[in-house]
């Protein structure tokens, strides 16, 4: 982490193009998941659509990009996060709503827990399960959620209702590196990359059978007036990336619309 955090340092004092640091370095300056303003609106509606004033939590929230937007629509919400050192090793101020305990200290109901791209490996389900009526759980595919690990949450009594896909860091990464970092590339070369790009992430939203029926139509509420012109400044990047909001990539196989919600 300390190596990591000067490197992220040292990107800055370049003063690298707005936003780009949130793509190369998710952990200190965004988010493992890449996400638009009209993801924050999907998931604080299906909370909503549980109870007028929801218990929220983000399981393993690291410094809260993601929270600290979902707060503005539900000021109660909080985050849980087990590596209090990344915030006392780098003196960054930790937020009250940010709870230093593991997922495991999790003790008491919540309408919605938030799991925002675990490690491969970590499996969080069986306590989150024991306290949510609903997860909503982001993960890139592609072997994240292994022999080890585990993203799925049928098992635990839980229907899926729904599911999208949306860029994972790593995708937009890929496409800043070429676009931006790599001198070598020729413009030809860089257009025919470019047709190669693809997005791993996932969002899977799980309900208890007594809640589902409210959350899909809380979430078709929503999408019926969704609009992807209200938008935070760094999807800037993501379109130039060319990951715009419904774009179809051809090089993904089923269903290749992003941001597209499908209903199970
Ligand atoms: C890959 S980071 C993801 C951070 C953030 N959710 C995101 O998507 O950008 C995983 C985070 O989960 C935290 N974590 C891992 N195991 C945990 C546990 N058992 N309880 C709470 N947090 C945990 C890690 O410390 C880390 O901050």
């Amino acid at each position: 982490m300390q190596g990591a955090y000067k490197a992220y340092q040292q990107f800055l004092a370049r003063r690298p193009p707005a936003h780009h640091a949130r793509y190369i370095f998710p952990f200190f300056a965004g988010s493992y998941f890449a996400y638009r303003k009209v993801d924050v609106e999907r998931v604080t509606a299906i909370a909503k659509s549980i109870s007028p004033d929801p218990s929220y939590v983000d399981v393993g929230c690291g410094y809260g990009d993601f929270l600290e937007k979902v707060r503005t629509r539900l000021p109660n919400a909080t985050g849980i996060e087990k590596e209090g050192g990344i915030f006392y090793a780098f003196q960054i101020p930790k937020p009250d709503y940010i709870q230093l305990v593991p997922v495991e200290g999790l003790s008491q109901p919540v309408d919605l827990a938030f799991v925002g791209w675990m490690e491969p490996g970590q499996d969080f389900r069986r306590p989150v399960a024991r306290w949510a009526k609903c997860v909503v759980t982001t993960f890139d595919a592609g072997g994240q959620c292994g022999i080890n690990g585990g993203c799925e949450y049928d098992e635990f009594g839980y229907k899926r209702i729904a599911w999208w896909r949306t860029p994972s860091w790593i995708d937009v990464n890929a496409e800043l590196m070429n676009r931006y970092y790599t001198p070598s590339l020729d413009a030809a070369k860089k257009e025919q990359l470019a047709k190669l790009r693809t997005a791993h992430n996932f969002w899977y939203v799980y309900a208890r059978p007594d809640v589902a029926s409210r959350i899909r139509s809380g979430l078709k509420a929503q999408l019926n007036k969704e609009d992807a012109g209200d938008r935070y400044d760094f999807e800037s990047v993501l379109d130039e990336c060319g990951f715009h909001y419904k774009e179809e990539l051809p090089a993904l196989a089923g269903n290749r619309k992003l941001w597209e919600v499908i209903f199970d």
